[in-house]
């Protein structure tokens, strides 16, 4: 991607995981011009070394523009609604965008964005802000291969490993199959702790040897901190995010024919813990609601731990 504004990148959404992610691109020599819907989140930005645009159609003229917001519609809304990123006089060459939304949703931007000239990857991710932060974000392309292969650089910048899984909106399905895992797999550590502390083994400890054993992975050990210490206020992903996702992934199993009973269950746990009102907090509260259910209250543990997640 060598034209008129070469190495310079546009990007929307500077929530939790785009600041982060920018941030990385940022630093590793790249010009970045960034947009966001609350501006206050943008200014911080200019420390690092970024512009800040006026209006999202000024990014038009950037060699790439990253997308990472919320929702299908959020992204909808942010290239084709008001004073969107492709309603200018110049249109933008290429999108990549990074947020988890549905495969449906995808194909229709796909549509539109190609029927105007504007190329289009999809880049979903798996690791939260901090793991961004630290540079061990796993990206997962599809769409165009040499369009991946163009955009392969900007990514390395942000992750430890990049990969293309094929045309299309393939890379949302993965997205979707992964947090469909990430899901249960918060659902049933916090019932397994929460057994486990019950019948008298301490928290830490139990996840210490859960973290040790075949099972333990970088997930479960970088939320093994908030699990013992109780510390939600540090949101990394909210329940209303894991429920869009799990829906999303229960409404995959449907187009697909494919039973996932262990997912369904998770789906209605995490509906349950949306319901009573958990909001702006982490969703690993899942902790707490699976306690209640156990007639258990919990208290924080207060242990130092390292969860793996220094920056490199
Ligand atoms: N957090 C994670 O661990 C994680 C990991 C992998 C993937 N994801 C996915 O990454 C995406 C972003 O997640 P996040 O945690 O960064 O969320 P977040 O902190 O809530 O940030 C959402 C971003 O989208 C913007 N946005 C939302 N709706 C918009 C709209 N209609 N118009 C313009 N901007 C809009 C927000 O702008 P404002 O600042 O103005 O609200 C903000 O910049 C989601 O799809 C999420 O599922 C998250």
């Amino acid at each position: 991607m060598t034209t008129q504004t070469a190495n310079t990148i546009g990007w929307i959404g500077l929530g939790r995981m785009g600041e982060a992610m920018v941030k990385r691109l940022l630093a590793g020599g790249y010009k970045a011009t960034v947009w966001n819907r609350t501006a206050s989140k943008a200014e911080p930005l200019v420390a690092y070394g970024a512009s800040i645009a006026a209006s999202k159609v000024d990014l038009a003229a950037c060699e790439v523009v990253f997308t990472m917001v919320s929702t299908t519609d959020d992204l909808k809304e942010v290239l084709f609604g008001t004073g969107g990123l492709t309603t200018g006089k110049l249109l933008p060459k290429v999108v990549v965008d990074s947020s988890s939304i549905s495969q449906e949703g995808s194909a229709e931007i796909r549509e539109r964005l190609e029927a105007m000239g504007v190329a289009y990857l999809c880049t979903p991710v798996s690791g939260n802000a901090k793991v961004a932060k630290a540079g061990k974000l796993l990206m997962v392309s599809s769409g165009p291969r040499a369009l991946y292969d163009k955009a392969e650089p900007y990514l390395q910048a942000m992750a430890r490993k990049v990969m293309w899984v094929g045309e299309g909106e393939l890379a949302r399905v993965w997205k979707i199959a992964h947090n469909v895992m990430f899901g249960v797999v918060i659902q049933n550590l916090c019932e397994i702790t929460v057994m486990a502390e019950k019948a008298g083994i301490p928290r830490h400890v139990f996840l210490e040897s859960i973290n040790d054993s075949v099972l333990g992975s970088m997930y479960t050990r970088y939320k093994t901190p908030v699990l013992t210490n109780l510390d939600f206020d540090h949101v990394t992903f909210t329940p209303k995010l894991l429920l869009k996702d799990m829906d999303l992934g229960m409404a995959s199993a449907k187009k697909y024919g494919v039973a996932m009973p262990a997912a369904a269950a998770t789906r209605e746990s995490v509906s349950r813990m949306v319901g009573r009102g958990h909001d702006d907090v982490d969703f690993s509260i899942l902790l707490l609601e699976t306690a209640k259910d156990a007639g258990m209250t919990l208290v924080s543990e207060n242990k130092v731990i390292d969860d793996g997640l220094q920056a490199k």
